[in-house]
């Protein structure tokens, strides 16, 4: 007999649905997921209520097709996402997982969300002992926290002002690029930076490290913002690729100079990185010389996994099933926390 452990991860805390069919913590069976992106982006940022209506017309035909998976009827566990997110779209998830758990009759885990990101990681096959370090860069969030233990974060620096995926996102509507704006930045930056392999470039965006105690990780991104709209104010003739990668390489320095301090101050050598602003492959670049150079681990999952998605919610659910198998699911959706941060 198998001694393989199957279990379901459900995400619909914003606008992608996904459900995915998980394989000991670290294995994807399937990972299906829906971006609403199309939809979102012509009114340049996400409609909560059209993100509901969305996920209600697309989870029946995602979780038919799942059923067709033989695993689908060996699963020991659902995991869901609960929080946070918007509220509407976190309920037909959870009504969705509610309805499963009966059917299949094994437990419910509710997840939060950021602590599935941190956990992203396990599912490059790599184990993440503890404690270590997570950073979390997405469109609402860009935090370092101390992992003890499973639920047991400490939030050792956020944003003062906005989220790095969010400051991608309003300098992208400066420049007139699309929504979301981190991958078009992004894409214009590399165009930049190919075609000036071997020159020294002289960066007009000033260096916006906050000048705090070394024992403080803060992000802030609102100067970055208002010295891009002045510079573009001035240089109306402005070439997008220079600017994009310009204020690309500002973004990041302030994300590699909290990592380097908390890596020294914390003396954890290890770093697990996820969210969606991690899709970005010059701040993964950055990150692992960083991490070569500084001598400490850097994990992070593939590109498609560091955006929301089905597989992180099942990874981290393996192991609170494993911690603790029988959940009390009820109430779940509440303003109680699910992890102390
Ligand atoms: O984690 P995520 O998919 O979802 C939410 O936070 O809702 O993150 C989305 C954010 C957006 O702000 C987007 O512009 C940013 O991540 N993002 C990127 C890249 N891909 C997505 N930022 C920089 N570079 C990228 N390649």
């Amino acid at each position: 007999m198998s001694t393989d452990i199957f279990g379901i991860g459900i995400e619909t805390s914003c606008d992608e649905t996904g459900i995915a069919l998980i394989k000991n913590g670290n294995q994807i069976i399937a990972n299906p997921l829906f971006s609403q992106i199309k939809t979102h982006m012509l009114y340049g940022g996400v409609v909560p209520e059209m993100a509901s209506r969305l996920h209600l017309e697309k989870f029946p035909s995602m979780l038919e097709d799942l059923m067709k998976y033989r695993e689908f009827r060996e699963v020991s566990y659902i995991a869901v996402t609960v929080q946070p997110g918007l509220i509407g779209s976190l309920l037909i998830g959870y009504h969705i997982a509610l309805a499963l758990k009966k059917v299949l009759n094994v437990p419910l885990i509710p997840i939060h969300h950021l602590e599935a990101h941190l956990y992203a990681s396990q599912l490059t096959g790599k184990i993440l002992e503890y404690p270590f370090l997570g950073l979390l860069l997405s469109g609402g969030n860009s935090a370092i926290y101390r992992v003890d233990g499973l639920g047991n974060l400490s939030l050792l620096g956020d944003t003062l002002d906005d989220a790095c995926g969010e400051a991608f996102d309003k300098a992208a509507a400066m420049l007139h690029l699309p929504y979301p704006g981190g991958p078009e930045i992004e894409k214009q930056a590399y165009r930049f930076a190919q075609q000036n392999v071997h020159g020294k470039i002289s960066n007009p965006l000033p260096v916006l490290l906050r000048d705090q105690p070394k024992n403080k990780y803060q992000f802030s991104y609102s100067g970055l913002k208002t010295a891009l709209y002045y510079f573009l104010q001035n240089n109306p003739s402005y070439d997008v690729n220079f600017i994009c990668w310009c204020f690309q390489e500002r973004a990041f320095e302030i994300v590699e100079k909290n990592i380097k301090n908390a890596i020294e101050n914390t003396g954890i050598r290890k770093l697990s990185a996820a969210g969606g602003v991690m899709a970005n492959q010059n701040l993964k670049k950055r990150l692992s010389l960083l991490a070569e150079k500084n001598k400490f681990e850097f994990i992070t999952p593939c590109r498609e996994l560091c955006t929301d998605n089905g597989a992180m919610i099942g990874a981290l659910g393996f192991l609170y099933y494993q911690d603790k198998p029988e959940y009390d699911y009820q109430n779940v959706i509440s303003s109680k926390p699910v992890f102390n941060s």
